[in-house]
């Protein structure tokens, strides 16, 4: 298909798949950005010539679609105030810690809410102008829960399909939703409703049940007009092969080494790769790190941690008050446990390309996982893909959506300082035979679930939903 024509699956995400970026002539560009769900979704989307229809960053009034890394990318605009009030303050200041067990308190404000309206609608229109006949449209995360309802009202020839790459809270939190009924609904209007793990897919069942009053057997809810609607699980995974190949390059082999070097050849290096974000768990296991090298377990030559935090929300309150709390305990831990040359924490606030990572990946010796609450966390799954080598050890929290299947990681309550010092101790301390156990059985999980099967799983799904309707979708090409 063209910019201009239409396509038969539409991917509606609330981020294109692409940053702005200046080209070294000054001019501007765009390069594919980091994260989950670009790299989840770019390999289906190649393969069917889809549309992909999401917010470019920024207030620019720019609606023109256009081509980008060879996609078509249909762009939606907002104003600085609808940055404010949809993208700052109900998705990210409301939603975003009401879905993470309130691990920040909430705000609920009405004139959010009718922002987040007015934003699915245009998400949805959009849509429903680019489908062709029959299309699939897929329908991403926590800030377009409204669009699935709002599309099918617009175009019911539609496969509509939602992912939440978020948890779903327990019906207890989500409860507190002033608008608890229309985002049940809104999501309603999809044939097929996936989630990260079945807990969360029995929470959205349950609380239909109850507050909007369907009747649901299993995974399955019944509607009046006759339509039903599947809620399960399909947990997200990466581009494992990709990673790998990364991780084998000469490149990257080099860097790492560069990486090594350059802190000082320690015994081993800690590593923590995150968003700077309160439900990653950043603050506590920078302390429980900070402890053992304070109760002499090892000293600065034998170990340091990278912490890796990339810029993320920053112009939500709590995400300030984060980057102030871990910059001052950064601080302090260096100013207690370092030595000229050598801080105990390397802490680097920028973000960086795949290739960077994979480097990072390979130097460190165990990777440090501790999310307070998360849909799946990826950087996980990434950094046993990329150790090939079958050694590096994964200290991963029990409130991570990964920790469902990377069952032979060293899980930890991210709560439990104790427990996590003591996890920490023992990864460092484990033997090679040790680690290789535990790697090898992860990568077997990891390089066995990918991202292409993940995509095609929930294609065939929703397909399966509305089997006597729309037109098929093409698997992702597998690397
Ligand atoms: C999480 C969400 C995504 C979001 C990403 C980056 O992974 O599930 O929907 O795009 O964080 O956050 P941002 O607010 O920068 O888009």
């Amino acid at each position: 298909m063209s910019t201009s024509g239409g396509a038969d699956l539409v991917i509606v995400a609330n981020r294109l798949p692409v940053d702005r970026i200046e080209n070294p002539d000054g001019s501007p560009g765009w390069r594919p950005s980091p994260g989950g769900l670009v790299s989840a979704l770019e390999p289906v989307l190649r393969a069917n010539d889809g549309i992909w229809i999401g917010w470019p960053g920024g207030a620019d009034g720019d609606t023109a679609p256009f081509e980008a890394e060879g996609l078509d990318l249909v762009p939606i605009s907002m104003t600085p105030q609808e940055i404010e009030e949809f993208y700052e303050g109900f998705s990210n200041a409301t939603l975003w810690p009401l879905y993470h067990d309130v691990v920040a308190k909430p705000e609920f404000h009405r004139e959010w809410w009718d922002s987040y309206v007015t934003i699915n609608r245009r998400f949805a229109e959009r849509a429903a102008e680019v489908a062709n006949e029959a299309a699939t449209v897929w329908v991403h995360d926590y800030q377009l829960q409204l669009v699935p309802a709002m599309l099918r009202e617009l175009r019911p020839d539609l496969r509509i399909g939602f992912y939440l790459h978020i948890p779903f809270p327990p019906a207890e939190l989500f409860q507190q939703l002033p608008w608890r009924r229309q985002i049940l609904e809104g999501l309603l209007g999809a044939d097929l409703i996936g989630f990260q793990l079945s807990g969360a897919a029995q929470n959205f069942v349950r609380l239909v049940r109850q507050r909007v009053g369907h009747k649901t057997h299993r995974d399955v809810v019944y509607l009046p007009d006759g339509r039903t609607v599947r809620a399960a699980a399909f947990p997200i995974s990466i581009d494992s092969a990709g990673y790998e190949e990364l991780a084998r390059s000469e490149e990257v082999a080099r860097r790492a080494t560069e990486i090594r070097d350059a802190l000082g050849n320690p015994r081993k290096i800690f590593l923590g790769v995150d968003r700077l974000d309160y439900t990653k768990g950043i603050y506590a296991r920078l302390r429980a790190f900070a402890e053992l090298v304070a109760d002499g377990h090892f000293d600065v030559e034998d170990a340091v941690f990278v912490q890796v935090a990339t810029p993320s929300r920053e112009q939500v309150e709590q995400y300030r008050l984060l980057r102030d709390d871990i910059d001052r305990l950064v601080g302090r831990i260096n100013g207690d446990h370092g030595q000229i040359g050598r801080p105990a924490i390397h802490y680097l606030h920028a973000s960086y390309p795949r290739e960077e990572m994979a480097a990072y990946f390979r130097a460190a010796d165990i990777m440090v996982v501790t999310p307070l609450r998360d849909g799946m966390n990826l950087v996980a799954k990434e950094y046993v893909a990329c150790r090939f080598d079958n050694e590096g050890a994964l200290v991963l929290s029990e409130f991570a959506g990964a920790a469902d299947e990377l069952r032979q990681a060293w899980l930890i309550n991210p709560y439990d300082i104790n427990g996590m010092k003591s996890a920490l101790l023992d990864a460092y301390r484990a033997d090679g035979r040790e680690l290789t156990r535990r790697m090898k059985a992860m990568r077997k999980q990891v390089m066995e679930h990918d991202v292409a099967a993940w995509a095609d799983k929930f294609l065939t799904e929703l397909a399966a939903v509305r089997p006597s309707h729309g037109k098929s979708v093409r698997p992702a090409r597998r690397s």
